[in-house]
């Protein structure tokens, strides 16, 4: 069998989440790992030892000509300078979540793609896993009639437990929304298609709270932004989704997410993961009932994003692009759309309008996307 055509990738950040891409990329034929850099050079000597590819300073990785492509799993604060740094170099970019911080910065990101003729994508990319991608074909295929509304919940007490060093989530352009919403609004989106409008309360509970984690016990915790995020969606399909994420509640006993149609309800699985459990309920049956997955990767497959993309740019834009800056830029402008919403007192208007990211075909083979 000939060897697959290959997309040279590059990773800069090599912190925690590097070793999830580093093994995603080793299961996709169409990614080989060139070389990985960090600001922290020795970091990224260690990942290119225990991984097998080349460390390289940031801008030896940029000037590198095998480099085609730049995986960014730097922190948010600078996922938009170092996303422009690449675009600049000349390189595609696949951004842990979120695309930047700002708006003003996601636009700037954006826009020097389309200027460039590059391509951006954007984590996560959990919605291209077994769970959700079941999820999507119950609704395509009207297993539950019309989504008419649904349910998202992301709550906790918070990170400061088991978090080693938890005072930025507290800090402006973090919180529970800018962590964990990526998530449950991307898996929305690709559901239901993109978010018409925004009604919202936000709140914090804490003035300051208090680190228990082992390394920090007792660490007072200046809360800057908003802890719980309550509002309604409502999509261009017509479906509304009421949506609570938070780092304020210690219990509670909903589902991740829910889909209500006139037919029947699903129930999908947390859109931080790719596995299920997947239910689903219908007229017929009136019981919830656990599906089969109709598609592969429900082990972490991080990566399945990147690996999308390449066959976008191997196939010249035919093959669809799915984990896309629009469809991240639309989560973005949704996520802030939640305070300027509780801060006006009226719906916030969504403006960016994606299209639905496309699904995965049936059939697919472990290693090909
Ligand atoms: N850790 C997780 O479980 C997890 C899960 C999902 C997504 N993410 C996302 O992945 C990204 C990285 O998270 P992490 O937990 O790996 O963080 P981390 O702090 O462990 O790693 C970030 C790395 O980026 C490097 N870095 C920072 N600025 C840089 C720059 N300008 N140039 C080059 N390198 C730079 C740091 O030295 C560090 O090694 C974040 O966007 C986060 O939201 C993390």
């Amino acid at each position: 069998m000939s060897k697959a055509k290959q997309i040279g990738i590059g990773i800069i950040g090599c912190g925690n989440i590097s070793d999830a891409y580093f093994n995603g990329a080793k299961k996709f034929e169409v990614l080989n790992t060139i070389s990985c850099a960090d600001i922290e050079h020795e970091k990224a000597v260690a990942k290119a030892e225990e991984h097998g590819c080349e460390a390289q300073t940031v801008e030896e990785l940029l000037a590198n000509p095998k480099v085609e492509l730049v995986i960014n799993l730097t922190i948010p604060a600078v996922h938009a300078e170092v996303s422009i740094a690449a675009l600049n170099a000349g390189k595609h970019v696949h951004c842990e979540k979120p695309l930047a911080v700002s708006l003003e910065d996601a636009k700037k990101v954006m826009d020097l793609a389309a200027e460039k003729g590059l391509l951006v994508g954007c984590a996560p990319d959990t919605f291209l896993g077994a769970g959700l991608q079941t999820s999507r074909k119950l609704v395509d295929d009207g297993w539950i009639g019309k989504v008419v509304g649904g349910s998202a919940f992301l709550m906790s007490r918070g990170p400061e437990s088991w978090h080693p060093n938890p005072k930025f989530f507290y800090e402006v352009g973090a919180g529970p929304m800018f962590d964990m919403g990526p998530y449950y609004i991307t898996a929305l989106v690709h559901l239901l298609g993109p978010v018409k409008r925004v009604a919202a309360v936000t709140s914090k509970a804490f003035e300051v709270r208090t680190a228990t984690c082992e390394e920090q016990f007792g660490l007072p915790l200046p809360v800057e932004i908003p802890t719980h995020y309550s509002g309604t969606l409502e999509f261009h399909s017509g479906a509304s989704v009421n949506m609570t994420i938070s780092f304020d509640v210690y219990a509670h006993n909903h589902k991740p997410i829910e889909l209500y149609g006139t037919e029947g309800s699903i129930g999908v699985p947390d859109p931080n993961t790719f596995g299920g459990p997947v239910t689903l309920w219908t007229a017929a049956t009136k019981e919830w009932k656990e599906q089969g997955f109709s598609h592969p990767y429900s082990d972490n497959s991080r990566s399945i994003g990147a690996a999308d993309m390449a066959m976008t740019i191997l196939s010249d834009g035919k093959h669809p692009h799915k984990s896309s800056g629009a469809l991240a830029y639309h989560a973005l402008e949704v996520m802030h759309a939640f305070e300027k919403s509780s801060v006006s007192g009226t719906h916030t208007v969504i403006e960016s309008k994606p299209e639905q990211p496309a699904a995965l075909p049936l059939g697919l083979i472990e290693g090909r996307v």
